[in-house]
């Protein structure tokens, strides 16, 4: 069962967003400029609003990290706000205006109904997509335990606005570097170049986009999560972590829903002992069997709706009035399945970390080291 554990808190505009993490083991080498590099990939991407320009995220360690190393206390991460100088005095004051005209797509009406609020503010300010930053910031942790084990995570947008890459078939890790230098992340170039033309007209028009991207782990041992127990299962736990993610609504497992337009024969990968290994000649089922690792590439793919914020206003009604209302343009990003992306990366290393940990055992890196060695 897990044995890591994470919580964040903080708001959009408030100071700072802080992480606390519990369970990774002693002696972990951790490094703040591995996690800003990783702040920086979120941050990234054609199409992001006017934000991405202010925010140059940076990581501060407060606890559980001493002489560059995990004890095994629980570590504390803090990503300041740099919007934040912007906000300070309203914030403080509480003289912010209220927000009372619920934006479809976002977590307004539901929070209000649910919290009691006259005011949607403190709704979107803790549901904004900004918390994500302190995923990443979490998730550069569990990248960094992974990587000690020879295990690489990697992502590329395969879809913006209908428009739809061919993935080369290439190794994993030069399709994840062609991801890198692509400031749509895509690793087919025309495709890419079509994704930032339809973005471009989005925001002409007034509108948003969403889409899919791919997170993919190499280098995991077999038997990562188990069939035993519905919560177990890795399938299971990696879905539900990238649904976790702001704006995510789909989650396949491998080509899960073309899969399921295919007949068996066609789909599950044969196995064949070649030299004494067992190998596969494909990877439909996305290195995940019976909610376990199979030793294949773990292949996830992440649908991302539309931005709900669109210049163009969308009909609602103000609740302190009953009367209809049109919802009021806030800065926010046109497109974000890139950063979405990098997102999704962080989240899928939190569960294989966690997997990992509980496959191995151990209080120390070293220990787990000699577990996986054995
Ligand atoms: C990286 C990232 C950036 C986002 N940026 C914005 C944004 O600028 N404006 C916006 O309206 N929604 C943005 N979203 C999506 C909203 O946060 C999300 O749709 C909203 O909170 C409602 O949650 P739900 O879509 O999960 O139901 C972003 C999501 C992610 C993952």
């Amino acid at each position: 069962m897990s044995r890591l554990r994470f919580v964040t808190a903080g708001e959009s505009h408030g100071p700072c967003l802080t992480a606390i993490v519990e369970g990774l083991p002693a002696g972990l080498p951790v490094d703040a400029a591995e996690i800003d590099r990783q702040l920086r990939r979120r941050q990234g991407g054609y199409g992001r609003g006017g934000r991405m320009a202010i925010e140059r995220d940076r990581v501060e360690i407060l606890g559980g990290v001493i002489g560059g190393q995990t004890t095994g206390a629980p570590v504390a991460l803090r990503v300041a706000n740099r919007d934040w100088a912007n906000w300070a005095e309203r914030w403080e004051k509480g003289d912010l205006p209220p927000l009372t005209v619920p934006r479809p797509g976002h977590a307004d009406y539901a929070g209000m109904v649910k919290y009691g609020l006259e005011d949607a503010r403190p709704v979107l300010e803790r549901a904004s997509a900004r918390e994500t930053a302190a995923r990443v910031a979490v998730g550069a942790l569990a990248r960094l335990l992974l990587a000690c084990f020879d295990v690489l995570i990697g992502s590329c947008v395969t879809e913006i606005g209908g428009i739809t890459a061919q993935v080369p078939d290439l190794p994993v890790q030069d399709l994840v570097d062609l991801a890198e230098a692509s400031d749509v992340r895509c690793p087919d170039e025309e495709a890419a170049r079509r994704m930032r033309a339809a973005i471009d007209a989005a925001r002409q028009e007034g509108d948003s986009l969403g889409g899919v991207f791919e997170v993919i782990a190499v280098g995991l041992p077999v038997g990562l999560g188990s069939y035993v127990h519905w919560e177990r299962r890795l399938d299971a736990r990696l879905a539900a972590a990238v649904i976790s993610i702001p704006a995510i609504k789909g989650v396949e497992i491998g080509p899960a829903f073309e899969n399921a337009r295919r007949p068996g024969t066609q789909v599950h990968d044969e196995f064949e002992a070649v030299a004494g290994r067992i190998l596969r000649a494909s990877n439909r089922a996305g290195g995940i069997e019976g909610g376990m690792s199979n030793g294949q590439p773990i292949v996830l793919r992440a649908a991302m709706k539309p931005i709900p914020t669109t210049i163009t206003p969308l009909r609602s009604v103000d609740l302190a009035t009953g009367e209809a209302a049109a919802t009021e343009y806030q800065r926010s990003d046109v497109c974000a399945v890139p950063a979405a992306s990098v997102v999704g990366e962080a989240m899928v290393a939190w569960v294989l970390a966690d997997a990992l940990i509980e496959k191995l055992g151990g209080d120390s890196l070293a220990e787990m080291m000699r577990h996986h060695t054995g």
